[in-house]
């Protein structure tokens, strides 16, 4: 039997066939919204009907909960400005809409003007408009609209179109491979050698690995996507057993939450199939906002059933020059000279100026695809 959806079920909101001719009231929905739309249509975002109303919305900024107590730890907002608002009435119905195509209908229960410094303190833990989900959260809008949706239309992929899969296919994808236990892998990087021994260590007692790299909205400094994916598959094809791991991309926002997007990672990959969730050192985390394991720790507010699947909680993992091995400070009695710890920061400024990192700290395949990558980009740039 496979893992339950988060809330009971699986949503499925998808109807490309109805008619919304008649609708006349529409909202323009940015890159975010477009995804996070497409997303609960879908079900993966189980068990989300539609963006949070004020009532969902205050309780998932304060306890962690959608109103009904299920555990729910972002809140999935259609921010507007007040200009559209003004076209709006509560008890429309509203084409939701990206650059002429309509891609969906909400049935407007609510319009709401939320504390978003209130929302920004508690959901991101800092004010700060450094921090970049702060800032997006405060540039994309000041009023709320909340209500259930209907998926009208699917988003056109054009770019790795083979490794787009809904719930309900990487669900079949499981079965069909004979995995009972599956193990859910969050990035918004490559995979350098310290991720692949946290993946290869959960692989050791589980069937099998989703790889679920999160390919949409993300900060200019991250490596892109399309890079990422290549990197993946050349990592995936020289070092991983190809019955035993399946590529599939996330294509939500990156929010940079640190811990409650770890809990609201590790749900929506509930809903993908998973029946177990890697959380590492500083999981989503972005700068020095979070504490290395508080994306761990944070889990402990919620019991095993309310989460639903298993969490595998990873500590900060190096080489060691001395062992010889990855390790982390569960496994290794050395001094931290002999570690190979780069930041992700230093890592990009070395790939940007054509440097190679050490192999001890990215297989050499995943460079190149990297440094070639990030070239192309700027001599399109
Ligand atoms: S994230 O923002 O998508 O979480 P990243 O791609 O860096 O960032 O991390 C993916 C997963 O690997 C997260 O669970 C993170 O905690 C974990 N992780 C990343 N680097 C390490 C490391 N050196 N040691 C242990 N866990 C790590």
């Amino acid at each position: 039997m496979t893992i339950h959806a988060h809330g009971g079920f699986l949503v499925n909101l998808y109807q490309p066939d109805i008619d919304v001719s008649s609708i006349t009231k529409q909202v323009e929905l940015d890159a975010t919204a477009l995804s996070d739309l497409e997303l609960i249509g879908t079900g993966a975002y189980s068990p989300l009907q539609g963006f949070l109303t004020q009532k969902d919305y205050e309780s998932v900024v304060h306890n962690m909960r959608l109103a009904n107590g299920t555990v729910w730890s972002l809140p999935v907002t259609l921010p507007i400005n007040e200009e559209t608002a003004a076209s709006l009435s509560i008890g429309d119905s509203v084409l939701l809409q990206s650059e002429g195509t309509i891609y969906g209908v909400l049935n407007l229960s609510d319009i709401y003007r939320p504390d978003q410094s209130v929302e920004a303190q508690e959901v991101y833990q800092t004010t700060e408009l450094a921090h970049p989900g702060v800032k997006k959260m405060f540039d994309r809008g000041s009023v709320y609209l909340g209500g259930p949706i209907t998926l009208v239309r699917r988003i056109e992929r054009k770019e790795f179109s083979a490794f787009y899969f809904d719930p309900a296919e990487t669900r079949q994808i499981f079965e069909q491979k004979g995995w009972k236990t599956i193990v859910g892998f969050q990035t918004r990087n490559p995979v350098h050698r310290a991720h692949e021994y946290i993946q290869k260590s959960a692989l050791e007692i589980v069937d099998g690995l989703l790889l679920n790299p999160l390919v949409g909205e993300t900060k200019s400094d991250d490596i892109p996507a399309d890079v990422r994916m290549e990197s993946y598959q050349v990592l995936l094809k020289e070092y991983y057993p190809e019955d035993r791991v399946k590529l599939a991309v996330f294509p939500a926002a990156m929010r940079y939450a640190g811990p409650r997007e770890a809990i609201f990672h590790a749900l929506v990959r509930k809903n993908y199939g998973c029946t177990h969730f890697i959380v590492g050192r500083d999981h989503a985390g972005v700068g020095s906002y979070y504490g290395t394991y508080d994306a761990q720790k944070i889990f402990s507010q919620f019991s095993k059933e309310e989460i639903g699947l298993t969490l595998l909680f990873f500590e900060h993992s190096f080489y060691c020059e001395k062992c010889g091995s990855m390790a982390s400070s569960k496994t290794c009695p050395h001094d931290k000279e002999h570690h190979v710890i780069l930041s992700g920061t230093k890592v990009r400024e070395m790939l940007r100026n054509g440097e190679i990192p050490p192999s001890t700290f990215s297989r050499k395949e995943v460079i190149e695809v990297l440094i070639r990558g990030l070239k192309a980009k700027e001599t399109v740039q």
